[in-house]
């Protein structure tokens, strides 16, 4: 099978593909603006990559539409401080370029598996969100926070309607505050614009106050990459067209904990964790208005559950990863990720030395390349 990833470099795009390449003799053809996050990915024979963007390289993405057998559009912009910050950018990418690829999916009869978002219900009260009864539930324009879920939802709607009138094959899958390594970076949080777990990991690492909006008592299920990309691929293999025209929560129930748990799990295993060399004590949590902290035009969800049957009955799918195993993974993978880029960064012996005024060590000499700085060979 050959499989069209738009967006490859991104968080659920770069677990995708790794876990294609390493379970199934299926061809993975990529775009993204980098390759960065693909790791050893990029140099398996099965893997296409081109660097591009949608919005300008139509012409390679209406060929591998037509060369491929599944298209996974995953370009979007999907942090809550964007939404309120860049709306229309939102709107431009979410939707408008999107629909562009879903229309050629259904111009050339190819099964679109497309990502929706567990944002679409909104402020729903149902105890746990069911894909095709709970409601939606957004509040006034002003809102801008809204225009995400808005969005997503228009485009979910006009997906649905493909199918009905034109026969479009497809898939949505709504993904539940999936996390793990790679999410967002690091220093997009120092910015403020990350999802929770990255925005907390960055507060630490950087010394900051963990910071919980409105006191921390909202709730999310948080779901490890893992978990989510195995609900994916049952969806792409799409045995006996299980998955035809349906629509997924991708989420775990059993993981549903608040923001103030969270900080303070993630806490608890920062502190005591290995590498986690400098940062000895205990990081502070502090409370911030959400008027203050994103903006007048910010709404929150307060209760976010996923009703996951579905996806149980067809797919024979069931999370399996728990909130502590999560976190513990996700903080690991960012914490090595950064140890690895600080030595990196170290300047070298070399110039470390010419650095020191009225060294008498001589620095005519080349240090071994990537050679790390040790104070102990300049009293040699
Ligand atoms: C997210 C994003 O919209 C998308 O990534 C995605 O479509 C969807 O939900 C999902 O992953 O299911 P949300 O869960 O609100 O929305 O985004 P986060 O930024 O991760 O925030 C979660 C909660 O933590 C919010 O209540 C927010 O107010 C709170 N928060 C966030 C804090 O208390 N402190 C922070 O520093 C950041």
């Amino acid at each position: 099978m050959k499989i069209l990833i738009l967006g490859v470099n991104g968080f659920i795009g770069s677990h995708l593909s790794e876990r294609i390449l390493r379970l199934t003799d299926w061809d993975v053809y990529g775009m993204d603006l980098r390759d960065n996050k693909l790791g050893s990915v990029v140099n398996n024979s099965r893997f296409h990559f081109v660097e591009g963007d949608i919005a300008i390289n139509k012409e390679w993405i209406e060929y591998h539409i037509k060369k491929c057998d599944v298209v996974l559009p995953l370009v979007a912009i999907a942090t809550p401080k964007t939404y309120i910050e860049d709306p229309l950018g939102v709107f431009e990418l979410d939707f408008e370029k999107n629909l562009i690829i879903v229309r050629q999916c259904v111009r050339y009869k190819k099964r679109v598996v497309f990502p929706s978002t567990s944002e679409v219900y909104g402020m729903c009260s149902d105890e746990a969100f069911e894909e095709d009864s709970s409601n939606f539930i957004l509040g006034p324009i002003c809102k801008q926070r809204w225009i995400y879920s808005c969005s997503k939802q228009l485009i979910d709607r006009v997906i649905w309607a493909y199918g009905e009138k034109f026969d479009l094959d497809f898939t949505l899958f709504r993904p539940f505050n999936w996390i793990g390594p790679r999410l967002d970076s690091i220093e997009e949080a120092k910015e403020g614009s990350s999802r929770v777990v990255t925005q907390f990991i960055s507060a630490m690492v950087n010394k900051k106050p963990i910071v919980l909006v409105d006191g921390g008592s909202q709730s999310r299920s948080f779901t490890y990459i893992d978990d989510g990309i195995d609900a994916l691929m049952e969806i792409i293999r799409n045995d006996k067209g299980c998955a035809n025209r349906q629509i997924f929560n991708i989420g775990n129930p059993a993981n549903n904990c608040t923001i103030k748990e969270l900080a303070e799990k993630l806490r608890k295993i920062f502190t005591n964790h290995p590498l986690n060399t400098k940062n000895v004590e205990s990081p502070e949590i502090i409370v911030q208005d959400a008027d203050e902290y994103y903006g007048q035009s910010y709404q929150d969800i307060y209760t976010r559950v996923p009703n996951i049957q579905k996806a149980q009955k067809l797919l024979g799918w069931s999370p399996q990863i728990s909130l502590d195993n999560a976190l513990q993974r996700t903080l690991d993978s960012f914490l090595t990720e950064l140890n690895k880029v600080s030595s990196e960064k170290r300047p070298s012996f070399t110039e470390q030395i010419k650095k020191m005024k009225g060294s008498k060590v001589n620095t005519d000499f080349i240090a071994p390349k990537n050679e790390a700085f040790n104070p102990k060979q300049l009293t040699k």
